[in-house]
């Protein structure tokens, strides 16, 4: 008979494998090519860009479920607002690493997803007026129109470097170092100050393998509870 320490210790293992299967980006058998890719488009259809969503809209050449993968290559630029949170966790690694693999050497990545800090600071107050108010409010956040995980700049940061991308950095809705990147935010705004953006935008290029020991704890925690 094994002793409890070694049973858990292989059910974890368990875990982890099947996690690993996971979030292992898959190799589709044609990939176009294209310049610029816009996924998630929704009906803000972006004209110069190959627009990709779930739905068809005017102007989405390509309706298609991004968790099937990603059949395009030597993309220089991917854009997504408000989609990564529409992905669960492993789900959304799994699409940052296709993201890696499609862009070209000089690729970048943009992503704008609400930010867990604002939702946090704005939604939920302490001690509240309302209690009941912001019990609603946060899990509203959490789970109101299809979300599926909310990210802060660390752990979409921590993520992107798991996926394979050297440099991240941050910038303010609407802004970038690159010209082709400015002014691209569409989503409704909400009221933000300086220090408190209510949306994580944040652009990813290079190349980078390492482990983050820090993250993968924090991943076999909430996967262990998502599946307990
Ligand atoms: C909240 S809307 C954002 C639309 C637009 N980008 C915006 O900022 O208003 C999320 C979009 O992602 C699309 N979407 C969600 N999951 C998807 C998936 N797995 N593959 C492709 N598109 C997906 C939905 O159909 C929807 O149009």
């Amino acid at each position: 008979m094994l002793g409890l320490g070694i049973r858990v210790r292989l059910i974890r293992g368990w875990y982890a494998w099947k996690r690993r299967q996971r979030q292992r980006a898959r190799t589709p058998l044609v990939r176009q090519t294209v310049e610029r890719l816009h996924i998630g488009s929704g009906p803000l259809v972006r004209p110069g860009w190959a627009n990709v969503d779930l739905e068809y809209h005017e102007g989405v050449e390509h309706v298609l479920d991004v968790r099937d993968g990603l059949p395009f290559k030597d993309v220089r630029y991917i854009y997504a607002e408000h989609f990564l949170e529409h992905l669960s966790w492993d789900e959304g690694l799994r699409f940052l690493k296709e993201c890696r693999a499609a862009l070209g050497a000089d690729g970048v990545l943009r992503l704008s997803t609400p930010n867990l800090d604002w939702v946090w600071a704005t939604q939920y107050r302490s001690p509240s007026p309302d209690a009941v108010h912001d019990c609603f409010a946060m899990n509203k956040a959490f789970r109101g129109w299809g979300h599926q995980f909310l990210y802060n700049v660390g752990t979409l940061t921590a993520a992107l470097h798991a996926a394979g991308f050297a440099e991240v950095k941050s910038f303010r809705y609407g802004e970038s170092d690159d010209l082709v990147l400015r002014d691209l935010e569409r989503h409704e705004k909400s009221p933000d100050d300086d220090a408190l953006p209510h949306v994580v935008v944040i652009e990813a290029r290079g190349r980078r393998e390492a482990r983050d020991e820090s993250l993968e704890r924090a991943v076999e925690d909430y996967d262990w509870a998502l599946r307990s």
